[in-house]
């Protein structure tokens, strides 16, 4: 029997295992689950059928690596209605979900030992994407109500090499306003740091607005995907858009790992993003009235913490014991230090979840005693 001890990928080795689905294993049988970052809405009709018929109509062989011409020409009309963004289909990869687009874009654009800051508490792939890609990964602390700091990061950004930006946050659901998005993309630009922005939450913020950092700096790799916006996590089918040097050399990256998204999620795809959007706006009304729903159901049980602008997440301040307690009440979330070394002491609960659970949930958190 072959024994691989010694002979796997450093790299590899280095990547840590996601601490969020063990979460889903150890779970009891009746839990309710906030824990998981997936919409729980089905993929709108419109979107199915237009996958549906691709597989009728035999679309089903590999598509250019780039991806479909009309798909890509639909992203860019997009990027300029509703981001205000103005790129040519050349500039577009499409992939299999944003999670393959920062892989890809992190690899093109890392160098060995250069650093890529993110978010701490930040989405989990961006530290692993930098470990693989052989960059330096680095947290950058948020202010205590889990904002972004201008001046720090500006510290920080100081010969990194990228900065990925994410805004809505996952964990935190915090939406960052204009004037911080618009200075780390100035300052980065200015010295070299290519920002790469994540915006898979876009459409899921409830009183603010979304500021695309593309609109204030060429130097910016924009990605996203239609898994949450059209709930569609499953069909696997996301982009990346940037500057057309950049996708010459992500587009080697991407043809060698993926060949092309899958043909029947680009044909779903382009039928999301020139459909209507009623379906979207559906979506965000529901997700706004289970986030005030959970909101004041965690504020009764006596926790204390700002309200989130977006995504459909709330990162809450709580003690391991009360966490503890949570789960044993049969309510699974997820450990705050799962999303980064400064986030022991939170737990992050999703609202991705029906308004039943959502209340079942609250009414087995309300009977833990000296909450
Ligand atoms: C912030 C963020 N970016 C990217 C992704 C990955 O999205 P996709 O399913 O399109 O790969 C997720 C998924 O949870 C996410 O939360």
């Amino acid at each position: 029997m072959a024994t691989y001890t010694g002979r796997i990928s450093q790299r590899v080795l280095d990547v840590e295992m996601s601490g969020i689905r063990k979460f889903f294993q150890a779970a009891a049988p009746d839990a309710i689950n906030l824990g998981i970052g997936q919409p729980d809405f089905p993929t709108p009709e419109h979107i199915k059928e237009a996958g549906i018929a691709a597989i009728r109509n035999n679309y089903t062989g590999y598509t250019f690596n780039y991806g479909l011409p009309e798909l890509r020409e639909a992203i860019c009309t997009k990027l300029a209605q509703e981001n205000s963004i103005s790129h040519a289909p050349e500039n577009i990869i499409v992939t299999a979900g944003a999670g393959e687009a920062l892989y890809v874009a992190i690899t093109t654009l890392v160098r060995e030992g250069e650093r890529v800051l993110f978010q701490d508490p930040g989405f989990v792939s961006y530290e692993a994407c930098t470990v693989l890609a052989g960059g330096r990964p680095e947290g950058v602390p948020l202010t205590p109500d889990l904002r972004l700091d201008v001046e720090a990061c500006k510290e920080q950004m100081d010969g990194a090499r990228v900065f990925v930006l994410n805004s809505p946050g996952n964990p935190t659901g915090t939406v960052e306003d204009e004037e911080t998005i618009r200075a780390i993309v100035e300052y980065g630009n200015d010295h070299g740091v290519t920002i790469i922005s994540d915006e898979v939450y876009e459409h899921f913020i409830y009183d603010k607005t979304h500021y695309s950092a593309a609109r204030y700096g060429d130097d910016v790799i924009t990605i996203n995907a239609t898994s949450k916006t059209y709930s569609m996590t499953g069909w696997r089918l996301g982009f990346m858009a940037g500057p057309g040097e950049v996708i010459e050399e992500a587009i080697k990256v991407h043809q060698n790992c993926q060949t092309c998204a899958t043909s029947i999620s680009q044909y779903a795809a382009l039928a999301a993003y020139t459909g209507d959007n009623t379906c979207v706006a559906e979506m965000r009304e529901e997700y706004r009235i289970r986030r005030d729903m959970l909101y004041d159901g965690l504020l009764d049980c006596g926790f204390e913490f700002p309200k989130p602008d977006g995504a459909f997440y709330m990162f809450v301040p709580m003690e391991q014991k009360t966490f503890r307690a949570i789960i044993d009440a049969g309510v699974v979330i997820i450990p705050g230090d799962a999303f980064g070394e400064r986030s022991a002491g939170y737990a992050r609960f999703s609202y991705a979840a029906s308004r039943n659970d959502i209340k079942s949930a609250l009414e087995r958190i309300q009977t833990i005693e000296g909450q």
